[in-house]
């Protein structure tokens, strides 16, 4: 949720930060800005609207060295070029970029208007540099040292950058609750909010913690406490490639990330199956087997599409394994003043590893003691660093805003749970060996299922004008519904809902007309027939169906007005199955409408305010 980008060094720094911004453009993109050295001066551009817009603006030739840059998703104040980033000081001295919420701004804006500064935004960023200016002037302090004193009077959450003009070259980061990695360069150095924007430059990185502090030159880096302590930061080197970053020739980061499903998901897995033992091997997880056979419950917790992908897990674990599990929002969880088992697992899910509501949760459970699993794709990512044991998705970065190989990537995390913990408890080594050959078998079904990208595209083009759609699905196939459900109106912003299926008599019924498009999802099951009934209930209120099954049942094909088949699967991996066919579904509405497909109107990519 907004980016940063900073450089130092011996080369052009406007190019490499609008570069910087564009890669970073999915975390936040209605305005943008840079400030940057240019010897003793900052000069500085900013606009409403996207990176484009911006670029536009710049002179052909900005010779400097060193600067700072945002992209922003607006918290304070509407997406205008005024309240876009950078903010400067009065006398134009002071720049600075900021992610996160100010929550004490108010009475912080209130004493600075008494002194007569005069504010040129609504954000609460802008308090902070003339917070910061002041300490500077009063003090005359170095801007680090007066960072400190600034951000000690500050109640909220940061990721800041910040330079004065009689430093060029140096830049001040500070980090609490919002991400800031330092890029290690030959010569150079970078910050950013995350990786995305270094990856051209450097992998090697130096992650800051809360309540951490970094100067950095080109000539390398320091990083300090807010008591002025120097810290001893090692660096780790990440291996995602620029490539990682690219579309890879399609339109769409959003169509890349689907397609690439079949090798994102084989990654997943990868040295992940014991076939000796017929279960599955989790080397991050922290558990030995006797602490595994005392789990007498699994709570998992996650936001949005990760937590859709936690409530189709806790039916795969459940199933398996016969641990009562359940799946909650991260934010209702922490907030709602929770009991904490000793005997609980906790697992937090997150693409990302920076959700604001899902980090807090994982801290307010170890604070009262619990254990926290988590399962992450962002490599480094805050949430990676701070629980007890964990397992990556190994997806490789993902662009575009709804997130697909993710989603994908969790899901078969947890079929690898479910398999581990149901063979330390119920099920036979040969229910075992045939569940992981289930789980190779992902790759070439997902295959299969992109094969019927163009009988999915026709059914989009079909609907897509509808103003509601819903999704129906029983039992495991309800996390299924929802996550089409969410895709769909992420991106295609039509209307959709998903519902259990046997709740769609107590009410939602009465909205199923002709001009709703229902999408049921019925795995070949033992509920099969009870789906099939609820076929019958949405055809009778002559709603159009398009029923995403592996089953061959006749009836399905009588009633249905289209039938996406996919392979026949366990019901462990199904939801994997039918989960990308409405991905295609919803990238191929949103096509059709033309809507901006990786970055939706209102979203971001990484949710790191509350
Ligand atoms: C998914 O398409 C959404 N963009 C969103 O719901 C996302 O899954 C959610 O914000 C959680 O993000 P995370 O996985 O990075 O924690």
């Amino acid at each position: 949720m907004c980016g940063i980008i900073g450089y130092t060094g011996p080369q052009a720094a406007a190019p490499i930060l609008i570069d910087g911004l564009r890669r970073l453009e999915y975390r936040g993109y209605d305005s943008a800005g840079i400030t940057v050295h240019s010897r003793k001066k900052l000069l500085s551009w900013k606009a409403a609207g996207k990176i484009a817009v911006l670029e536009s603006q710049l002179p052909e030739t900005i010779k400097s060295n060193s600067g700072i840059g945002h992209t922003r998703w607006a918290t304070h104040g509407a997406p205008t070029d005024s309240n876009a980033h950078p903010h400067l000081n009065s006398n134009q001295t002071l720049s600075l970029v900021h992610n996160g919420i100010i929550e004490n701004a108010d009475t912080l804006k209130e004493a600075l208007l008494d002194d007569g500064i005069e504010f040129k935004s609504e954000t609460d960023t802008e308090i902070l540099v003339h917070l910061l200016s002041r300490t500077v002037n009063d003090n005359q302090l170095s801007l680090i040292d007066a960072m400190r004193i600034t951000l000690s009077k500050i109640v909220g959450t940061y990721g800041i950058a910040a330079i004065s003009n009689s430093d060029p070259g140096t830049l001040v980061l500070a980090r609490n609750g919002s991400p800031v990695i330092i890029g290690i360069g030959q010569g150079e150095m970078l910050a950013a909010s995350d990786m995305s924007a270094l990856s051209r430059y450097t992998r090697e990185v130096v992650h800051l913690d809360d309540g951490e502090l970094a100067v950095i030159n080109p000539n390398g880096f320091e990083v300090s406490t807010m008591d002025a302590i120097a810290k001893d930061k090692a660096s780790i080197t990440l291996s995602n490639s620029t490539e990682d970053y690219d579309k890879g020739g399609h339109k769409h980061y959003l169509y890349k990330e689907i397609i690439d499903q079949p090798e994102t998901v084989r990654r997943t897995l990868s040295g992940r199956l014991n076939t000796r033992f017929s279960t599955a091997h989790l080397g991050g997880l922290n558990l030995d087997p006797r602490e595994l056979l005392k789990i007498t419950r699994i709570k998992i917790l996650g936001c949005g599409s990760a937590l859709y992908a936690g409530m189709a897990g806790s039916h795969m674990i459940e199933s398996l394994a016969r641990i009562p599990t359940d799946a909650e929002a991260a934010a209702e969880f922490r907030y709602r003043n929770p009991v904490i088992e000793a005997d609980t697992l906790y697992i937090v899910v997150s693409q990302s590893g920076e959700t604001f509501d899902t980090l807090a949760a994982t801290r307010e459970i170890q604070r009262k003691g619990g254990f926290v699993l988590g399962i992450v794709n962002s490599v480094g990512s805050t949430i990676a660093r701070e629980v007890d044991g964990g397992i990556y998705m190994h997806a490789g970065p993902e662009v575009s805003v709804a997130s697909t190989k993710a989603y994908t990537s969790m899901l078969s995390v947890f079929a690898l749970l479910a398999i581990l913990f149901g063979r330390s408890r119920d099920i036979s080594p040969q229910k075992g060996t045939q569940l992981l050959q289930e789980l190779q078998s992902i790759p070439e079904k997902i295959t299969a299922v992109i094969a019927l990208e163009k009988q999915i595209a026709a059914i989009a083009k079909k609907y897509c004008k509808c103003h509601s759609a819903f999704f129906i699905g029983r039992t495991s196939a309800y996390p299924v519904a929802l996550e089409g459900a969410q895709k769909l109106k992420e991106i295609s912003y039509i209307h959709a809902e998903a519902y259990p299926a046997s709740e769609l008599k107590h009410g939602p019924l009465a909205l199923v007309s002709k001009d709703t498009p229902c999408f049921v999802i019925l795995p070949d099951t033992d509920l099969l027939l009870k789906s099939v009934g609820t076929l019958e209930e949405i055809k009778a209120r002559s709603a159009p169906v398009i029923a995403v099954t592996d089953s061959n049942n006749k009836r399905i094909d009588e009633l249905a007005d289209h039938v996406i088949r996919t392979p026949t699967s366990d019901p462990l991996v199904q939801g994997i199955i039918s989960g990308i066919a409405l991905q295609l579904l919803a990238y191929h509405s949103a096509v059709a409408l033309k809507r901006d497909v990786d970055q939706p109107r209102n979203l971001a990519k990484s949710v790191t305010v509350e």
